[in-house]
């Protein structure tokens, strides 16, 4: 069932709550590194701050634990929406109590309000109801924009629907959209590309998408444990030796339903898993002892390109080598300037796989570049998301 939306509730002089993910990076300064998330919020804080009375932002930012942590505190993202919006946003010290109330009674027509890390209060990821009770008392509506925290049941993305009208925002919309055709009615074939260090935590991502794909391409850490279970050397690569006979399943099950399960066919290895390691080719499928995989070869590029070519609908999510050292980042780096060639259907999921087509410069040259990692995933594995099930339901 479509859930309803900013479009279709009358947001006419009421005060909105709106959750965002404005959970940033930050370098060791406290500058804000990418400003993705809090542009991808403006479509929606636009659109409210036209109809509505009064806009309250609420997110959280890291991972405080339910305590004040100060470098934590929501007043940079403040101060980049403020000038992104070229007008003033009203930063609180606390996301409930006296100070909020009196600051929305006090608040003018058209104002914006920011609360402040709603993760400072232990309640908010129990998921405290009558946290969630407070949070909603200060508005008429809530308005769930926060796509990359939608699978955290939280007082706020969760709970508070609950005492509210809840919708959800055009960033919600746009991320359900792309990620429900590409699932339950892509454009054939339809192809994903799986990477990352471990077959931990895509489990239900490769059986979910085993159900779905014509192809599924492995690269990243994972790879190995799939190679190792297959037979081959990988030399010191990693692999979950506790996962290998899950590995073997997965294979055969991608075989019984005539899914092909691409695994790379060469590498570039490290000599140890540093920025600096010693580097080579590797001229086939195995790894001599004393090296690792850290990346995919040029002939793996090579076999990866000739199945996406023939994708007409792509989903990447995971990197294909260790990004974060540049000597091995060229596999992900070659895979993504192939991909941001094509005329098709391309999604990146969020999270590492974003920050790597980001940091080349090519992320509008996707289809649609996911705002939330952990969300993504979860989207892939099946799941309904709590803070989209909380949603009301459209009325056609
Ligand atoms: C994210 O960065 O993936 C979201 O903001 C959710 O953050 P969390 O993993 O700390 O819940």
């Amino acid at each position: 069932m479509p859930k309803a939306t900013v479009r279709d509730i009358d947001l006419c002089g009421k005060k909105v709550l709106m959750r965002a993910d404005f959970n940033v990076p930050f370098d060791e300064n406290g500058k804000i590194t990418d400003d993705t998330r809090i542009k991808a919020a403006l479509p929606t804080v636009n659109y409210i701050m036209e109809k509505a009375a009064l806009l309250i932002l609420v997110s959280h930012l890291g991972r405080p634990k339910g305590k004040v942590v100060e470098n934590l505190r929501m007043d940079p993202v403040a101060e980049r929406l403020q000038e992104l919006l070229e007008r003033k946003v009203i930063k609180l010290s606390d996301c409930v109590g006296d100070e909020v109330e009196q600051a929305v009674k006090n608040a003018g027509e058209g104002d914006v309000l920011m609360l402040e890390n709603v993760r400072f209060h232990p309640e908010e990821e129990k998921n405290d109801p009558e946290f969630a009770r407070r949070l909603a008392g200060i508005a008429d509506v809530f308005v769930n924009d926060a796509f990359g925290t939608c699978h955290r049941a939280h007082a706020s993305t969760e709970g508070i629907a609950k005492f509210l009208p809840a919708v959800a925002g055009f960033l919600v919309l746009k991320e359900l959209e792309y990620f429900e055709k590409a699932l339950e009615n892509p454009m054939r074939p339809f192809v994903a590309v799986l990477g990352g260090a471990k077959i931990t935590g895509k489990i239900e991502v490769i059986e979910n998408l085993l159900n779905k794909v014509e192809s599924l391409i492995i690269g990243g850490g994972m790879a190995y444990t799939f190679l190792s279970a297959r037979g081959y050397e990988v030399g010191d690569s990693l692999v979950e030796s506790d996962k290998l006979e899950l590995a073997k399943s997965l294979m055969k099950k991608a075989d019984e339903k005539g899914v092909g399960f691409i695994l790379p066919v060469d590498h570039i290895a490290g000599d140890e898993f540093s920025e600096s390691a010693g580097v080579k080719t590797t001229d086939g499928v195995g790894i001599p002892e004393g090296w690792r995989g850290m990346d995919i070869g040029p002939r793996t590029v090579e076999k990866y390109i000739q199945v996406l070519g023939k994708a007409k609908t792509v989903v990447w999510n995971g990197p294909l080598g260790v990004c974060e050292f540049a000597r091995f980042s060229a596999g992900t780096r070659q895979i993504a300037e192939y991909l941001a060639g094509l005329d098709t259907t391309r999604i990146i999921g969020g999270g590492d796989t974003a920050a790597a087509v980001n940091q080349f410069g090519l992320s509008s040259r996707f289809s649609h570049v996911s705002t939330g990692g952990g969300a993504s995933l979860e989207f892939l594995e099946g799941k309904e998301l709590p803070g989209i099930a909380a949603l009301k339901n459209r009325i056609s």
